[in-house]
């Protein structure tokens, strides 16, 4: 595996640059030499870094009149959901169309499947149609990495049970480092329905990478047992917890992984961790709010703080979704092609 790393991945120039500055299309990407993107944790800085350079570059071009760059014609891409979604699914079918890839969405009921097995026969049954690409989202961790081992293509983990779900945490980097010219050195709150979010798992890894100080905020009941040895804060109130932070990131209440009682009442909770004016004023001035979606208004965060234009990054998070899968498609699909080259000669 080749090692060289491109100088201007150093840089810290974050000047959004061209999509068309990718290297070579023969060959693999040595700044980002992986078959499948699984998750954040394992990755370095430079390949973090080589993605959300890249995912610049689509950001400007999404922002042309003509957004499509045909670099993936010819090339099938499988979005292959067993829960159910409509934000990430619409943006990485987004991103596969904007390339120019034929994109196939299959949402696969989580009740129809009898897990294991079922996961497995899909992919296989899968496999012999030749996706070059597989976007996958399941209810259960672990579960993509298993699917990846049993197919040909490159396999991209839109989430998976409470596990990773790393395009959202490169998405929320990109808004970061945008905004705020850096990551390094930041202060970030995670806060909210920290136990049951693969967001948050991957926002960690990524963020403690890139060096920001990461804290987590939320009840005992709503934390994972000894989470502070991913390298974050723990605290239990928002006065401490969003202290002089530069970055306040909300997480949804998530029900639907919830079995027993997690909260007194959802009323509590908003007092207590819902996001609003009081709560904020402790964080720094300039604090930027964020939240992966879908929003439950009143309950993690208060309707008009979601929508402050001066303060909220969530559209700009949406639109940097569908940069960033750009990004991951585009560089995931030249390693794929310069591997079969390699095999063939
Ligand atoms: C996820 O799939 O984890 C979402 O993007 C966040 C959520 O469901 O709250």
């Amino acid at each position: 595996m080749a090692t060289f790393i491109s100088s201007t991945l150093m840089s810290t120039d974050h000047t959004p640059k061209p999509a068309s500055a990718a290297p070579h299309a023969g060959d693999v990407v040595s700044a980002f030499p992986h078959k499948h993107l699984l998750g954040i944790e394992g990755l370095n800085p430079l390949e973090i870094n080589y993605l959300l350079d890249l995912s610049d570059g689509y950001v400007e071009q999404n922002r042309q009149a003509n957004k499509n760059k045909a670099i993936l014609a010819g090339l099938t891409q499988i979005n292959l959901f067993f829960e159910n979604s409509t934000r990430t699914r619409t943006s990485f079918e987004l991103a596969g169309k904007r390339l120019g890839a034929d994109v196939i969405n299959m949402s696969v009921a989580t009740s129809s499947v009898r897990k294991g097995e079922t996961l497995l026969d899909t992919a296989i049954t899968l496999n012999a149609m030749h996706p070059d690409i597989l976007v996958v989202r399941h209810g259960q961790s672990g579960a993509v990495k298993l699917l990846s081992e049993k197919v040909d293509g490159a396999v991209i983990n839109a989430g998976d049970g409470w596990h990773e779900h790393p395009t959202q945490a490169l998405l929320d980097a990109l808004t970061i480092r945008r905004r705020k010219g850096r990551i390094e050195g930041l202060t970030v709150a995670i806060c909210g329905d920290i136990l049951h979010s693969r967001v948050a798992r991957s926002n960690i890894h990524l963020l403690t990478t890139m060096g920001a100080r990461v804290r987590v905020v939320a009840p005992p009941t709503l934390l994972p047992t000894a989470i502070e040895r991913l390298g974050v804060e723990v605290h239990h109130r928002m006065e401490t917890g969003l202290s002089d932070c530069d970055i306040v990131m909300m997480l949804r209440l998530q029900r639907e992984r919830m079995e027993g009682s997690y909260l007194p009442s959802v009323r509590e909770f908003f007092h207590l961790y819902g996001l609003d004016y009081d709560k904020l004023s402790v964080a720094r001035p300039d604090a930027l709010i964020m939240h992966p979606g879908p929003m439950n208004r009143g309950v993690e965060i208060d309707t008009v703080v979601a929508d402050d234009i001066h303060r909220s990054a969530i559209q700009e998070q949406v639109e940097m979704g569908v940069a960033v899968r750009m990004a991951c498609l585009d560089v995931l699909t030249r390693n794929r092609r310069a591997h079969a080259s390699e095999a063939l000669s």
